[in-house]
Order: structure tokens, then C-alpha cells, then sequence
């Protein structure tokens, strides 16, 4: 049997994989923090972490012309319920690519929203359709008076795509243009980084940013760029709830005002976030020698899915399985018209995969390496039986 329906990263015995540094942490925590309140936005040390953790490296050359703020939410999820509450008026529609995660749906009717997709893929496979996305745009721009786009990279769930250094320019040029087009239309790009810290270039959206405001970018004053941190995965801790949403804006007093609705939203939803894990977070990452045995057990592993990824590519292509693009992350996937059928048709056969809005999602994170030619083996026969 093998079983890549679940969505945590499973060493290849089936437990759950655990970055000891900071679960141990949380456990070390200090009765104080366990037992008070959070303040309502953070701790402010954990504030500064999480736009560390967005921004990394570029965080002092973006720190030049910007201003950041962050607040702690319980996860990635938090921060995308505060978006989704204050940065879009209801009724109207969040975009994102056609391939994304479930639940967005349901931060989405919580909302009183909709969705305005655009393709996933652009012509030939291309990583990015950036007309498809100005498209989307530009009809929603027509439309209302506020726009957000939700853009799950890189290592997006649930294909394990990143996009490339130019597709990510071309999006963000895209966004700005809209902007001041629209000077009316308040415009926020937020990043869904849930899975980040696993990819190739964990930082790549702030590389761009900084890239593009060297090149000499015009930043709109109706644009606010925005991450969802998450350290459910980076960390391996998706019970602890722990995350939260990092913005970027030339004028410290626009981001102020954002996020005391951010603030309001917060406590009438999850009142504090948890404190306990916020410290632990502080304490593993202002201590050199923790953070480093957190990185050094993130890196074994980021390896352990990238070996099951190259596995799985292999094995595939030598059957004629033709997955989509897929680089980095828990996920790969394949683009299917009927995944219900392939998805049962694998299950008969003891492989349990899910199937998915236009196709089945495949769990790197929770199969063996060496069950990867067996994977193909049953993908391939199905696909000769579906179609
Ligand atoms: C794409 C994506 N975004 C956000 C999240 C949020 O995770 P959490 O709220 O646990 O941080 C997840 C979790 O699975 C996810 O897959």
C-alpha cells in the first residue's frame, strides 16, 4: 500500500518527520508563555522574525526604500482569513490560479467572496500565462475598487511548481502597471509562502521586488505587497498555529492603519495568536548554534523530497506519464479530465492519491522514494484504462 493522501512530510516509515530544534523548543517553553496572552499582533521580536522569514537576505536593501510591518496569526491560514477580510470589499472576487489549494474556497465564503482564476500554465507549459493574469486583472479592475491576488509560490500546492525568476518579474510588473493605471484601485499581491523554505530560491519574490526597485521600479502608492508566513511546514509544526502576515509599503502610516483593521479582525476571529510557539520561534532563531541544527535538518529534509520528486520524475517519464511541472515542495501532480476515475483506478490497486479540481495530486511528502516506480507502475496502468 502506498498512501500519498496526506499532506505533512512523512519520513519513509510512515511517521511524521519532525525538525526536533524547534518542537523541542516549544516544549522548553517558559510557564509564562504558555499561560499569558500574545499581544493581539505578536510578540514584537517574533514580529521581526516573520519579515525575516519573508524577506531574508534582501530584508536590509528592501528595508531602504520600504517600510515593513507584521503581525502573528495562527498560521499561514490567519493570514490569509486578515486578507481576505480587509483588503477586498464584499461581494467581490480574489484571484488566483486555477490550480490552488481547497481551502482558499472557504476563507472565500467566510468572506462573502468569490474567485477569478487564470491559468496555471501558460502556452507550451510555460511556467506562468502572465495574460491570462492581466486579464483577470484588468476585468477586475473594471469591477472593483479594491483587488487581491492570492499567488501560492513557489513550490505551490498542489503541483510543487516555483516560478522562475522572469515569470515572477512579469507578474510583479504586471501588478504595478495595473496599479498605476488605476490609481483609484487598491491593489495587494500577497504571497502564499506556506511552503517556501523548502524550495530552491526560498526568497525569490523579495530577490525580484529588490531586483526591480534597482532597475528603478515607480512603487504605486494603491500597491501593497504581502506574505503569508507559515511555519507549520518550514517548522514542522502544523499544530501549533503558528504563522503570520508581513506587508510592504513605502509609507509606514498606509501599513499602520492596515494593520489595526488586521488587529480588529484578529481578535473577533482567534482572539491572541498562541505565544508559546512564537517565543520558541524567537528563542531557536536568535541562538546561532540552534538555527543552525533547524537548517541543517531543514536542508536533510528538503533533500528527502527532492530525491522522491526525481524518483517519481523518472520513473514516470520512462512510462510515458506525463506530470506537470513540478520543482519543489510536498506535491506533484497530474493534469487529468476525469481524476476521480484515475484516482479509483489507482486505489484498486492499493496506490492512494487525491483526486482534485483537474487532477490528481500526488503526495511526495508522504511516499517512500522506493515506492516511486510502483507509483508509475499503477499511474501508467490507470491512465491506459481512463483515457
Ligand atoms: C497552500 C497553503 N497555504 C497555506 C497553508 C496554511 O497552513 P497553516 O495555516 O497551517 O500555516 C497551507 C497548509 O496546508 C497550504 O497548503
Amino acid at each position: 500500500m502506498v498512501n500519498g493522501t496526506i499532506g505533512a512530510l512523512l519520513e519513509d516509515d510512515g511517521s511524521l518527520a519532525i525538525n526536533a530544534t524547534y518542537v523541542d523548543a516549544i516544549k522548553a517553553s517558559q510557564a509564562v508563555d504558555v499561560a499569558a496572552y500574545s499581544p493581539l499582533a505578536g510578540l514584537p521580536d517574533f514580529n521581526d522574525l516573520l519579515v525575516e522569514l519573508a524577506l531574508g537576505p534582501e530584508r536590509p536593501t528592501l528595508l531602504d526604500h520600504l517600510s515593513a510591518r507584521a503581525m502573528a496569526t495562527p498560521g499561514g491560514g490567519g493570514a490569509l482569513k486578515l486578507t481576505a477580510a480587509n483588503l477586498v470589499e464584499s461581494g467581490g472576487v480574489v484571484l488566483m490560479r486555477d490550480r490552488h489549494w481547497g481551502p482558499y474556497l472557504g476563507f472565500l465564503g467566510e468572506a462573502g467572496l468569490g474567485r477569478r482564476t487564470w491559468p496555471l500554465l501558460g502556452p507550451n507549459g510555460a511556467d506562468v500565462d502572465v495574460k491570462g493574469f492581466e486579464a483577470a486583472l484588468q476585468t477586475t479592475v473594471s469591477e472593483q475598487s479594491q483587488v487581491l491576488v492570492w499567488l501560492n509560490d513557489p513550490a505551490h500546492n498542489p503541483t510543487g511548481l516555483s516560478l522562475q525568476a522572469e515569470s515572477r518579474a512579469d507578474l510583479l510588473e504586471a501588478m504595478v502597471d495595473s496599479a498605476l493605471e488605476h490609481p483609484k484601485v487598491g491593489h495587494s499581491l500577497m504571497i502564499d509562502a506556506a511552503y517556501t523554505l523548502y524550495a530552491d530560491e526560498p526568497h525569490g519574490w523579495a530577490t525580484t521586488l529588490a531586483e526591480a526597485m534597482d532597475a528603478g521600479m515607480m512603487w504605486p502608492e494603491n500597491l501593497m505587497l504581502l506574505w503569508a508566513v507559515s511555519l507549520s511546514k518550514s517548522h514542522t509544526a502544523y499544530g501549533a498555529r503558528c504563522g503570520g502576515l508581513v506587508a510592504l509599503h513605502p509609507d509606514i502610516e498606509a501599513l499602520d492603519r492596515v494593520y489595526e483593521a488586521f488587529a480588529v479582525t484578529g481578535r473577533g476571529t482567534w482572539s491572541g495568536p498562541p505565544r508559546a510557539p512564537q517565543s520558541a520561534a524567537v528563542g531557536v532563531h536568535e541562538d546561532a548554534e540552534l538555527a543552525s541544527a533547524w537548517s541543517d535538518r531543514l536542508d536533510v529534509l528538503t533533500d528527502l523530497l527532492a530525491r522522491r520528486r526525481t524518483a517519481l520524475l523518472e520513473a514516470c517519464a520512462s512510462r510515458g506519464v506525463s506530470l506537470n511541472p513540478t520543482h519543489d515542495g510536498f506535491f506533484a501532480w497530474l493534469e487529468h479530465e476525469h481524476p476521480s476515475d484515475v484516482v479509483d483506478r489507482c486505489a484498486s490497486r492499493h496506490v492512494y492519491l487525491v483526486a482534485l479540481n483537474g487532477g490528481v495530486r500526488i503526495g511526495l511528502c508522504a511516499m517512500p522514494e522506493a515506492s516511486m516506480e510502483r507509483v508509475a507502475d499503477v499511474m501508467a496502468e490507470a491512465l491506459e484504462v481512463v483515457g
